[in-house]
């Protein structure tokens, strides 16, 4: 039995992870978020739901007692603050294996004109998320931090991955596809440890993602 606990469980990229962790029944949830009412059509035995803020570290804390790997889908002006808070509860429960979305660019490593339409494009965001992921990389966890390029809601699992050092690849990729990376690596814990693993279509090179 593999439990999971999802911090920002109503996200869009969580939501469809959810639905492929529910295919195996060797998989515990427990869904964490506001406004938890949002989730509450996925209650059973396999899920448990808390609503919490992921800025509030002891129901944080407490949420995290028991868990195997924690995933988490968060976004927001805070985001560095939330991944304070992340790291300590892990720390105060013994947790050590995190799952961590952030974004592309975030080290400058995005080449060519799509790098800077997309540095142009994200502004101060990429400064949050990178100041975000630096928390983990200088923490002692055992973190995958996901660096999705520009994503999209097509039905498909199609997608890549590059390594931390390596420069990205193409412009887009589906969340559906996130949501699978998410779940091989929280069902597979020993891969892509302390890894920031870029993740795009292959084949979508250009200079913007193609509906702008
Ligand atoms: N759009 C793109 O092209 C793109 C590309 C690369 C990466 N990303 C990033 O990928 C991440 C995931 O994407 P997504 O589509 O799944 O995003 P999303 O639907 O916006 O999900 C983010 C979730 O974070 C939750 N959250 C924020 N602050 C919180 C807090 N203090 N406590 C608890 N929950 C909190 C939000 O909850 P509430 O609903 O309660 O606000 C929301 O459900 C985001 O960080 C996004 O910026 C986006």
């Amino acid at each position: 039995m593999t439990k999971v606990l999802i911090l920002g469980a109503a996200g869009q990229i969580a939501r469809l992870a959810e639905q492929q962790f529910l295919a195996d029944s060797q998989v515990e949830l427990t869904l964490y978020l506001r406004n938890s009412q949002r989730v509450a059509d996925l209650k059973s035995d396999q899920v448990q739901i808390i609503d919490g803020d992921t800025t509030d570290a002891a129901k944080l804390t407490k949420a995290m007692q028991g868990q195997d790997v924690v995933y988490a889908n968060l976004a927001g002006q805070n985001i560095k603050v939330q991944a304070e808070t992340v790291l300590k509860a892990m720390h105060t429960a013994g947790l050590k294996r995190l799952i961590w979305i952030s974004t592309l660019g975030i080290y400058d490593e995005v080449p060519g004109k799509f790098g800077e339409w997309n540095n142009a494009t994200l502004g101060s965001y990429l400064t949050r998320y990178y100041s975000a992921a630096e928390v983990l990389e200088n923490s002692d966890l055992d973190y995958t931090i996901i660096r999705p390029a520009w994503l999209t809601n097509k039905d498909e699992i199609d997608y890549e991955t590059t390594s931390r050092h390596d420069a990205f690849k193409g412009t887009e990729v589906s969340r559906k596809s996130i949501a699978a990376l998410v779940v091989k690596l929280a069902k597979n814990p020993s891969e892509s440890v302390r890894d920031s693993l870029g993740v795009n279509k292959p084949n979508t090179d250009g200079d913007k993602p193609a509906w702008y």
